[in-house]
């Protein structure tokens, strides 16, 4: 198993969003950089998915109103993934990426910067998906450097953690953080 230690951005993509079918989450103004606030599509350059999926545990009658902040003040963690918006799905099943991107794809894109990869970062409780953050991000691997493509995991806990990663090629084409099967 490769250990990775993990380089995470601390700036949450940040969005109020009523978002219809697949998407809830909010938060206040926190984004004062506009860093992953995505006005316009540019096609000459590359895109990553980036919010965090709550999880089979959520669906349309989950009562959620708290915001990535808040989230990992509660577990005691603050070095878990998490990006804004989160997202719930209304029958808890995995996120629609293609309905994401063809509807909302301002409100759950970032734009790669210079060494950027896209990843998933999922956790994972005796093979069941347990929740999945995605993210413009870099990532290296001890004794690696930086990776650009592949999946690590490891255990952590009783959970079993996945960071895979790749790079989007530019254009408005459905982010290879989208890792279809
Ligand atoms: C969610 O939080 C916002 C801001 O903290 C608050 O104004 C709103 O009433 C909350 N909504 C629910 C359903 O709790
Ligand atoms: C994902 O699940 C783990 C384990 O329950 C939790 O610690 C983490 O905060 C969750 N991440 C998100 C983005 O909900
Ligand atoms: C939740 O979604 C299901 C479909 O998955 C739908 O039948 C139900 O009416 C929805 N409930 C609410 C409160 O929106």
């Amino acid at each position: 198993m490769k250990s990775l230690h993990f380089v995470i951005a601390i700036v949450y993509a940040v969005h109020l969003l009523a978002l219809d079918v697949n998407v809830r989450g909010e938060d206040a103004n926190v984004n004062s950089e506009g860093e992953n606030k995505i006005e316009e599509l540019d096609v000459t350059q590359s895109y990553c998915f980036q919010f965090s999926w709550m999880g089979p545990d959520y669906d349309n009658t989950t009562k959620f109103n708290k915001t990535c902040g808040e989230l990992l003040e509660e577990g005691r963690d603050k070095h878990i993934p998490c990006r804004q918006p989160l997202v719930i799905s209304y029958d808890s099943s995995k996120p629609d990426l293609d309905h994401m991107w063809d509807n909302y794809k301002m409100r759950v894109a970032c734009k790669m910067s210079k060494g950027d990869v896209c990843a998933r970062y999922s956790y994972s409780f005796n093979d069941e998906i347990v929740n999945a953050t995605y993210m413009c991000t870099k990532v290296f691997a001890v004794n690696e450097g930086a990776v650009t493509s592949g999946c690590y995991k490891q255990k952590v806990g009783s959970y079993e953690n996945e960071m895979c990663v790749c790079k989007s090629s530019p254009g408005d084409y459905l982010p290879c953080n989208a890792f279809r099967e």
